[in-house]
């Protein structure tokens, strides 16, 4: 067996410790960090995906409510309720899941909650902040969780030829953004590929790190890595598996099992970027709180 896994468990465990002294240094000044969520709809992955960050909100101590909205709630009354958490004292972070009924303009949501409430990253102006290298932005999640973890593991990434697959808000487009800043694990040389990419698998054959967010189950085949590139695995797709109870299973962007052996470095998933996402988003409300502190 390959040692060469990359234990996002382990490291979300240990910036979860990291945070529990942060936390508890803002309850002996009189504040609790609070995260408001909200769900539109019954969307199986999304009740799935805030359950789990409800969770860790328990573990590490903070304040957290969820507002369950039916699928046929008005873009309107959506404001409003993000209208209420923007003034709320009690509340630091507010997340809104993600994706929205269609007859609700995402743009719209994510651009109406306060810039420091956006514990997400997706309000305009911490994108735009993300694109100036401005640090006193929030970032989205995902992404900052991969550059943790590139971080924490050691992989050099200055002057990495770096590939990312997928172009989307969430992952692609802010991956990229990241990795071509100055600074510590960034600096690199980023390739966007997405659905009009002439020829995806020459990029990815380049490529020191490959990380993959298209959201294409196993997408990434062996003879597309080139041997000891680093792989990150942001995908999670449910497919048929006439094996398991469900009959269905997740799995990623990557063919794990084929590319593990050729890659350098590779996060199993699960257990790879997940949980980075969860510890991002724990620190960013962590840090929202500071903040409403200190102003
Ligand atoms: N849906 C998938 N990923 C995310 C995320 O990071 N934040 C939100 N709000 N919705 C998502």
């Amino acid at each position: 067996m390959v040692a060469n896994l990359i234990d996002g468990r382990a490291i979300a465990a240990q910036i979860q410790l990291e945070l529990a002294a942060r936390v508890a240094n803002l309850k002996a000044r009189g504040v609790i960090p609070g995260l408001a969520f909200v769900r539109v709809g019954e969307d199986p992955a999304s009740k799935v995906y805030v359950g789990r960050k409800e969770k860790a909100c328990a573990e590490l101590g903070l304040v957290s409510e969820t507002h369950i909205l039916p699928e046929k709630t008005s873009e309107a009354e959506l404001l409003a309720l993000i209208g209420k958490l923007n003034s709320a004292k009690h509340i630091h972070g507010i997340l809104v899941q993600a994706p929205l009924p269609k007859h609700i303009s995402e743009a719209k949501v994510f651009s109406t909650v306060l810039p420091t409430k956006d514990v997400d990253g997706f309000h305009p102006v911490n994108v735009g902040k993300l694109m100036l290298g401005d640090e006193s932005g929030f970032k989205p999640c995902t992404p900052a969780g991969v550059v943790e973890l590139l971080v924490r593991s050691g992989v050099k990434t200055d002057g990495a030829e770096v590939v990312v697959l997928g172009r989307g808000n969430i992952v692609g487009k802010p991956m990229a953004a990241m990795l071509c800043q100055k600074g510590k694990g960034a600096n690199s040389t980023v390739t966007i590929c997405h659905s009009a990419t002439r020829d995806i698998a020459a990029h990815c054959r380049r490529a020191d790190i490959i990380v993959a967010a298209l959201g294409v189950a196993e997408f990434l085949k062996a003879d597309m890595v080139k041997p000891g590139a680093v792989v990150m695995d942001v995908g999670v797709n449910r497919v048929p598996d006439a094996t398991s109870k469900t009959g269905t299973k997740l799995v990623g962007d990557v063919d794990f099992k084929n590319v593990r052996p050729i890659a350098g470095r590779i996060t199993p998933n699960p257990g790879g970027v997940g949980p980075m996402t969860i510890a991002m988003l724990l620190q960013n409300t962590v840090r929202a709180a500071e903040q409403f502190l200190t102003n």
